[in-house]
């Protein structure tokens, strides 16, 4: 992470209280996890996930005379391979905006899926982005900005979700997405250090069949070397720190059948599994975006924020 990005994203996070996890509630804060698999997004009455595929195709001159093209997002896309013409692209590919238009695409469906087109505009809206894409920090600022018009966007290190997310401020976040799993070290809500691991959930399936999890089952092999990979993975990376550290594990990983046990197996030291692995990240993006804005120092960071 280059270092002025680093200290934005620090301010930001320092700018929270530490005596406290206390907030009081902002009504306009959107977080946004647009992930490699899924989006999940959060608000002050209601959350939702679909998935990051966008499809477009050709309409037949039986449906559109003029023989336009159509759009959609998530299952809806998923549906459209029916057509043998239709387009389906991953809008994200390793945490990280993999196509500009099927992204703008995706997160303009956040409020709507929401309930909340009317209050957008008078918005904060919080995404994450993975500990490794600082440098796409004030690009995707940028470009949430400039798609959805909040009344402002923040991007800091998703990982920090999950802490927050557990009642934490300090501990190694393993977060097993789609595209990543990201091991990252947090001390009082501060990014210290981090790995992305490029083998997560995509290492366990075959093109979209993580879609339907609920029917597809992945292999033993393949969830035994995962289990295997991200172990050794922590446990290097836990061989570069002065002190032990609790461990939090979350992300639609979790929730493979199989995988966190595999790894509870392996993993040493304290383990804790978040309550709610595949929202972990949004729903404390959400808690933070309204501690930043209850507290003035960070009312003051984000009006800094260039
Ligand atoms: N209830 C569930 N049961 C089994 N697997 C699940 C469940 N919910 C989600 N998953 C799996 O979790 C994976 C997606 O995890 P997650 O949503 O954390 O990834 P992501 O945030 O989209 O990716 P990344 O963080 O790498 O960009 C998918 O492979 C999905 O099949
Ligand atoms: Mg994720």
């Amino acid at each position: 992470m280059k270092t002025n990005q680093k200290m934005i994203a620090n301010a930001l996070l320092n700018s929270v209280p530490s005596d406290t996890m206390a907030y009081e509630n902002h009504d306009d804060v959107i977080a946004i996890d647009a992930g490699t698999g899924f989006v999940k997004c959060v608000s002050a009455h209601m959350r939702a996930s679909f998935p990051s595929v966008f499809g477009t195709r050709r309409m037949s001159r039986w449906e559109d005379p003029k023989e336009g093209t159509v759009e959609a997002v998530g299952y809806e896309a998923f549906k459209m391979r029916a057509y043998p013409d239709a387009v389906l692209v991953r809008a994200v590919l390793e945490g990280r905006v993999a196509d500009e238009h099927a992204f703008a695409v995706i997160i303009r469906e956040v409020a709507p899926r929401l309930g909340c087109k009317d209050i957008l505009g008078s918005s904060t809206v919080i995404m994450g982005l993975p500990y490794g894409a600082a440098a796409q920090k004030r690009e995707l600022e940028r470009l949430v900005q400039r798609t959805l018009k909040p009344s402002r966007a923040l991007v800091i290190p998703q990982a920090v979700g999950t802490l927050v997310a557990e009642g934490a401020r300090t501990g190694i976040v393993v977060s097993i997405g789609q595209g990543t799993t990201e091991i990252v070290l947090f001390e009082e809500l501060r990014y210290v250090s981090g790995v992305s691991v490029a083998q997560a959930c995509d290492y366990l399936y075959d093109g979209y069949a993580y879609l339907e999890h609920d029917t597809n089952r992945p292999e033993k092999r393949r969830l035994d070397n995962l289990a295997a990979i991200v172990s050794n993975e922590l446990a290097v990376f836990k061989t570069k720190l002065v002190r032990d550290y609790t461990v939090y594990l979350s992300g639609g990983g979790v929730l493979v059948e199989g995988l966190c046990h595999a790894l509870q197996e392996r993993i040493g030291g304290t383990l804790k599994v978040a309550s709610d692995p595949v929202y972990s990240n949004a729903q404390g993006l959400y808690k933070l975006g309204q501690m930043i804005l209850s507290s003035t120092e960070g009312r003051q960071e984000i009006s800094h924020v260039p």
